[in-house]
């Protein structure tokens, strides 16, 4: 289907503005009442005892992510690595292990080698995608889509959303196909992410506090992202669309690792990102944090209204998101992140929806 840009100036802006509505869809594709239905072959994660997480660039941060829900909210360990790293490193596939394949695509080249490493390897091959009729859902044993819709920017925003929904969900099944997560409990994060569209609207709303940094963060050379746990992955991808379309150098590290090189870096220059919801990690992220206030370091802090009464004093800028549960904080915290490369490559004047030497699907090695 042709796409348009829908009044919007660029594609890019139309695809983070479309985050709400196609999250709502996609998530009504998933759910029967309050159980969670995939569509396709069954996946009973009783029986499975590994998971390994595969794909490329954005695909991979969402991963990253998924990797934190499967093991905290089901107890499965997770393995998780970017496919060119993956293919040629002849990793062990162990019994009960399903492979899982990430790709907004479904043609790159280096996750689809990967999925044929694991064919006869692993239990089950999985894949998590856009394009229905793509050859990694071809291959794929079980193959969910993401619903994102047509995405035309060369840096991809709904569909990393889009496939943290799909991970999110199905790592709150195996929590409660493991016994790990009552159906009440299930119920009552389903209900929270119903009700997410509205928070990402809302987050939407801070567009004009992100531009007024963003306009800053265009002057930079270096910029640094930090984030810790859930955050971490986000700092990640973060730091990949800022690089990505404005050309300044982005780089995100956990915020413990601070310590083991970064901090190197921090002076008045260097604009650091934190992302930190006011959550269990917290504590320890300010820490870092002021670490780097204590450097001259130039703080933009992402986080919620408990977070910014308790840690936004000495900071250069604050953006204000809802309130939501921590596991849901990936899928808000997007937004920002989207927002900020945005409006930072718009202030530079560069190409945001064909920045130089990217393409939107890698399908040579
Ligand atoms: C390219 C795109 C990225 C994307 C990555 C993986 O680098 O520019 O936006 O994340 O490929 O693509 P896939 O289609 O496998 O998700």
């Amino acid at each position: 289907a042709r796409v348009d840009k829908a009044g919007y100036k660029h594609f890019m802006a139309k695809e983070i503005a479309e985050q709400p509505t196609v999250l709502a869809d996609a998530l009504r594709g998933y759910l029967d009442g309050d159980t969670i239905s995939l569509p396709g072959e069954p996946l009973d994660f009783t029986k499975i005892e590994r998971l390994t997480l595969v794909a490329c660039g954005t695909a991979f941060y969402a991963c990253l992510t998924a990797k934190y829900w499967f093991e905290q909210l089901a107890g499965l360990p997770v393995e998780v690595d970017v496919a060119s790293e993956f293919r040629y490193r002849e990793p062990p596939i162990t019994a009960h292990t399903v492979a899982l394949f990430v790709s907004q695509s479904g043609e790159t080249a280096d996750t689809l080698a990967a999925l044929r490493y694991c064919k006869d390897k692993a239990d089950k091959i999985v894949s998590v995608v856009n394009v229905a009729e793509s050859s990694i859902a071809r291959e794929s044993d079980l193959a969910l889509p993401i619903h994102a819709g047509v995405e035309v920017g060369v840096a991809s925003t709904k569909a990393f959303t889009c496939q943290l929904n799909v991970l999110l969900l199905l790592a709150l099944k195996a929590a409660v196909d493991r016994g790990r997560m009552t159906p009440e409990a299930l119920a009552e994060t389903l209900a929270s992410l119903r009700a997410l569209p509205g928070v990402l609207n809302a987050a939407m709303d801070r567009s004009d506090d992100i531009n007024q940094a963003a306009r800053q963060i265009a002057e930079a050379r270096d910029v640094l992202f930090l984030g810790r746990g859930l955050m971490y992955p986000l700092a990640l991808e973060g730091a990949l669309k800022l690089k990505e379309i404005s050309y300044i150098h982005a780089e995100a590290y956990a915020s413990g690792e601070l310590k083991h090189g970064p901090i190197a870096l921090i002076d008045k220059s260097v604009p650091v990102v934190v992302m930190a919801p006011r959550d269990a990690l917290f504590d320890k992220t300010v820490s870092n944090m002021q670490e780097v206030l204590a450097r001259g370091g130039k703080v933009l802090l992402i986080t919620d209204a408990a977070g910014a009464a308790e840690a936004g004093q000495d900071v250069w800028k604050t953006i204000i998101l809802p309130e939501v549960p921590s596991i849901l904080s990936p899928l808000l915290y997007a937004i920002p992140a989207q927002l900020l490369a945005y409006h930072t490559a718009i202030a530079k004047g560069t190409d945001v929806d064909q920045p130089r030497n990217l393409a939107k699907s890698v399908t040579v090695e």
